[in-house]
């Protein structure tokens, strides 16, 4: 072997080393998964081991960050710290989307309080660009003071909405009803932080307190996307069935703790919820019954 000859090999080895690198750390930081959507450097702030980063909202600018890669389906959960102290007026929005019109999407909406008053976590779910199924829930638990864990395990058949990996809502396929489902839109993952005083604390009463500002919401755990990533717009490896871990019978239905959990959850903690709403809806959506889990 000539000189030039193992310089190729040390290359080849040294890329395929750095390759296999690449493969166990992809997508765990902040930086490989995720664009901000502030150039300033400072109302998107990432640790310089990537593994946190923080949203800060001041009365210059509102900022975010989404995901570089679609995901259709899949255990999509990440950490947050929400906003302390004052946090009225403010929203804390992480969601997916598919950015397109007639979108599907998955909410999570914190909504800020005054010192000491719960916040309220607002989720939904938008098919084909169809909204309006709010339901609100207070914590069991101060979510300013330490990382959680929200997130949604998504798959053809239903979602279930975790907080802490135990499941706060259930959204069942209903397209047999004749009601759009997100199954065929890929949608990026995206986290915001934002003034939303006209709606947010107390239905708009109390504003937010600027001089508390900078709010600073913080996330982590950027390694846990754990979803199906569309590529160049083709959706059909993430439709197959067999291929998914999310897809298996065990994740089609929900179980009997998990019900109860759910069940817990509404009658100790809910505070609004779209089926009950008879002023909006006369008539109860025709997806709601099936949506809370029988025991
Ligand atoms: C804020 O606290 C008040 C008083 O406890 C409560 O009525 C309200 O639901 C809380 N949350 C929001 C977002 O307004
Ligand atoms: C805003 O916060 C400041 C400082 O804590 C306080 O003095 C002021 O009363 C607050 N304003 C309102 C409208 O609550
Ligand atoms: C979903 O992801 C979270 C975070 O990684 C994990 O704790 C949880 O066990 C996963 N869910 C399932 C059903 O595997």
């Amino acid at each position: 072997m000539g000189i030039l000859e193992l310089k190729t090999v040390a290359q080849a080895m040294l890329a395929a080393l750095c390759l296999a690198m690449v493969g166990v750390t992809y997508g765990a930081t902040f930086t490989e998964q995720f664009s901000t959507f502030s150039s300033d450097g400072y109302h998107v702030q990432v640790s310089p081991d990537g593994n946190e980063a923080k949203i800060v909202l001041d009365q210059y600018a509102a900022s975010g960050f989404g995901s570089k890669q679609q995901f259709l389906f899949g255990n999509i959960t990440m950490k947050i710290k929400l906003v302390p102290g004052d946090s009225a007026g403010t929203v804390t929005a992480y969601y997916l989307s598919s950015d397109q019109p007639a979108h599907d999407e998955l909410d999570f909406e914190f909504l800020g309080n005054t010192s000491g008053d719960p916040y309220i976590l607002q989720t939904n779910v938008f098919a084909n660009g169809i909204g309006g199924r709010e339901q609100r829930i207070n914590l069991w638990f101060d979510p300013t003071t330490e990382y959680h864990t929200y997130g949604v395990l998504w798959n053809q058949k239903q979602i279930i909405f975790t907080v802490d990996n135990k499941p706060i809502r259930l959204y069942k396929n209903s397209r047999d009803l004749g009601i759009a489902y997100p199954n065929s839109k890929p949608m990026g993952l995206y986290a915001s932080l934002w003034n939303g005083d006209s709606w947010a604390t107390q239905g708009g009463l109390v504003k937010t307190n600027w001089t508390h500002a900078p709010f600073i919401v913080s996330f982590k755990d950027f390694s846990s996307l754990d979803g199906c990533v569309v590529t160049d717009n083709n959706i059909s490896p993430c439709t197959a069935t067999t291929t998914h871990w999310w897809e298996a019978s065990a994740f089609q239905t929900i179980d009997r703790h998990q019900a109860e959990q759910i069940l817990w959850v509404k009658e100790n903690y809910e505070v609004y919820d779209y089926c009950k709403d008879t002023k909006r809806y006369p008539t109860e959506p025709s997806e709601c019954a099936r949506n809370v889990p029988q025991l």
